[in-house]
């Protein structure tokens, strides 16, 4: 059976207060309308058709990409307006998957068990037992049937006393669509068309409407404001962090958490607080990572260990090194073994071959280091004339002094030692010592100059 998966995203959003609309405001990192588009893609749905209004361009921009049609709500006249949109484009076999893009964080599974249950009816939807209905649509029942959705300000003051609501998410056939949809009016206290008139549609013409409720209930949870946006925030995160500790991953917090994106993990990582993991990381066996660290579209291999506040964005990093505290290695650093990098190091484009050690304050960029190499404190390469970039490379088990200047382009040999404070212009041969600094002078019985009076 195929599925089209209807996405309606075309409200406003005025309580964000944003100028972003609010489909393309972040849930860990991603806009929630993305959120959704992936969970429709994991149905391997046939056809994905968003309904869009307010903020059109920048929202059908930001997911350009995707294989997925547009329709065109000009005017927000209520949600079964919202899908009558769609009618032109919409298949007439097959099932509907009505989703919302505010409402983020619907499982596939869940979505899955609605199908399911929908199969034999023709129709079926997702409700919620709730503490306070306040707001929302009352599923209205007789000896366990659906009835009928009748929402908060149109409801008697008996039925506002249901806890059981519309959370909006319904499977319906594209049939049924095509020839309810038509009929809706918009005779009630809110003068819209209410999608959910076609409960009512379904049991007139002799059908049971099937339903299920989620697992969980930030699940079908609708963001309105930044305040909603922040729950369903620390839910998915605390979700994340519980399936990687499942994974075997140790939290010294879970709750000290992020994950904007995807992490693949080995055997016994250690996470210590307040760690940032964005776009698509993977850790090792044995990894450790310490408080404070941001890794972005990293991979740190087995028993390397990250001490606090080092920073990561697409780096390779190999086994046993030891990074940090307050290193940063930036886009093309690629890490062989047994690397040391310690702090206030910054790595740019730079290969480091096994056993390399920067341990203070230095700049690499645009470098080739080979193994077991030293790089000394303050070390600089020079590689930007101010127009260009240009290639520093260094030789195996070379030792640079601290505090030298390498002006690239430059080679310098295997074996060779750069005497401390140099500034060096020209190649260094393999295993020569390099000098490239006034010699130093001294004044024997040196007087002082005095105070003048
Ligand atoms: C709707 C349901 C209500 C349910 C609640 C769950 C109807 C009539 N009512 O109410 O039973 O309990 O959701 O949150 O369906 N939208 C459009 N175009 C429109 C109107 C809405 O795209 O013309 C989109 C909005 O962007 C939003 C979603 O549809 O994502 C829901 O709209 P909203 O106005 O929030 O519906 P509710 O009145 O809350
Ligand atoms: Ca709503």
């Amino acid at each position: 059976m195929s599925t089209t998966v209807i996405i309606l995203a075309a409200g406003k959003g005025t309580r964000m207060r944003s100028l972003l609309p609010k489909v393309l405001q972040p849930l860990a990192g991603k806009p929630l309308l993305g959120h959704v588009i992936e969970t429709a893609k994991q149905l391997q749905a046939q056809d994905i058709i968003t309904i869009f209004g307010h903020g059109g361009a920048l929202v059908k921009d930001a997911f350009s990409q995707e294989n997925m049609r547009w329709v065109e709500q000009t005017e927000q006249l209520g949600t079964g307006h919202a899908v009558q949109m769609v009618l032109p484009v919409l298949a007439t076999s097959g099932t509907s998957l009505i989703l919302y893009g505010d409402v983020p964080l619907v499982s596939a599974h869940t979505l899955q068990r609605l199908l399911k249950a929908s199969e034999k009816t023709g129709i079926g939807m997702i409700t919620l037992q709730v503490a306070d209905p306040t707001g929302y649509g009352r599923i209205v029942r007789h000896h366990d049937q659906i009835q009928a959705i009748v929402e908060h300000k149109d409801a008697s003051t008996e039925q506002q006393c249901i806890q059981e609501i519309n959370t909006g998410i319904y499977c319906v056939s594209n049939q049924k669509l095509h020839e309810w949809l038509p009929r809706l009016s918009n005779q009630n206290a809110q003068g819209e068309y209410y999608l959910t008139d076609i409960i009512e549609m379904a049991v007139a013409d002799g059908l049971n409407v099937a339903s299920i409720q989620p697992e969980m209930a930030f699940e079908v949870e609708g963001v309105n404001d930044r305040v909603q946006l922040s729950k369903l925030e620390r839910e998915y995160q605390s979700q994340q962090a519980l399936s990687l500790m499942r994974d075997g991953v140790t939290f010294a917090d879970p709750d000290r958490f992020d994950l904007r994106g995807s992490l693949k993990v080995g055997r016994d990582v250690r996470i210590d607080t307040n760690v940032i993991i964005e776009g698509d990381c993977e850790l090792g066996d044995g990894v450790e990572i310490g408080t404070g660290c941001v890794l972005k579209h990293t991979k740190i291999a087995a028993y390397t260990k990250v001490q606090p506040y080092s920073i990561f964005d697409h780096a390779v990093v190999g086994e046993n090194n030891m990074i940090g505290p307050f290193a940063r290695l930036r886009p093309g650093s690629v890490l062989a073994n047994q690397v040391h990098i310690g702090n206030f190091v910054e790595v740019k484009n730079s290969l480091l071959a096994q056993g390399v050690k920067a341990n203070h304050f230095t700049y690499l960029g645009d470098a080739i280091v080979g193994q077991h190499t030293n790089i000394g404190a303050g070390t600089i390469t020079c590689n930007y004339d101010g127009v260009n970039k240009h290639k520093t490379h260094i030789g195996e088990s070379a030792f640079i002094g601290s505090n030298s200047a390498l002006v690239a382009p430059i080679h310098i040999g295997d074996g060779a030692t750069v005497a401390a404070g140099s500034v060096v212009t020209r190649d260094v041969a393999n295993n020569a010592l390099a000098i490239g600094r006034a010699m130093q002078v001294e004044k024997s019985d040196y007087q002082r100059p005095q105070k003048s009076k």
